[in-house]
């Protein structure tokens, strides 16, 4: 099992949206036998939230499930569990760093999957309001995620 956690800052705006995208997006190609997905944040101020209404909204524009998911705070033993670590932004990779390393983990941003990306880190709709946008770019940087994942696992 290939296993993915994406990253932000509260997991209720983009984290969240990135992990409902992509699981629509595994389940579609029926590659969720194969890969798993969850998201978490840096902070713990909306520990089992719901994602933020901004995001619900986008994913119910685009009949995306987000269906039982609730935020929870990135955790040690993380670096055991998954094998991509998926951040939004230079400072979740920073946090992230200064949590755990572990060589065998892959950590990232998710718009280094995209090449030429317009933003090399995703924009915090939170304090943007800006969902659409954000929701443009997580989509293009999910799909070519899979796109890589699929590659170097021979999926
Ligand atoms: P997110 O957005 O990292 O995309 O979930 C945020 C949500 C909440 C806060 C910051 C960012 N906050 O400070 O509460």
């Amino acid at each position: 099992m290939i296993r993915v956690l994406f990253v932000c800052l509260g997991n209720i705006c983009r984290s969240p949206m990135a992990e409902a995208i992509f699981r629509d997006l595994i389940k579609k190609q029926k590659l969720d036998g194969q890969i798993t997905v969850d998201s978490a944040g840096i902070g713990h101020w909306h520990i089992g939230s719901d994602p933020h209404e901004g995001t619900r909204k986008v994913l119910d524009d685009h009949n995306v499930s987000y269906e039982g998911m609730e935020a929870r705070q990135v955790k040690e033993s993380d670096w055991d569990d998954f094998d991509y670590l998926i951040a939004m932004d230079d400072k979740n990779v920073q946090d992230l760093n200064g949590i755990r390393e572990n060589k065998d983990v892959t950590l990232s941003r998710l718009m280094d999957y995209v090449p030429n990306a317009k933003e090399k880190e995703v924009p915090d709709p939170y304090f943007t309001g800006n969902f659409d946008y954000v929701y443009e770019l997580v989509h293009e940087g999910c799909t070519r995620l899979l796109e890589e994942i699929k590659q170097d696992h021979k999926l």
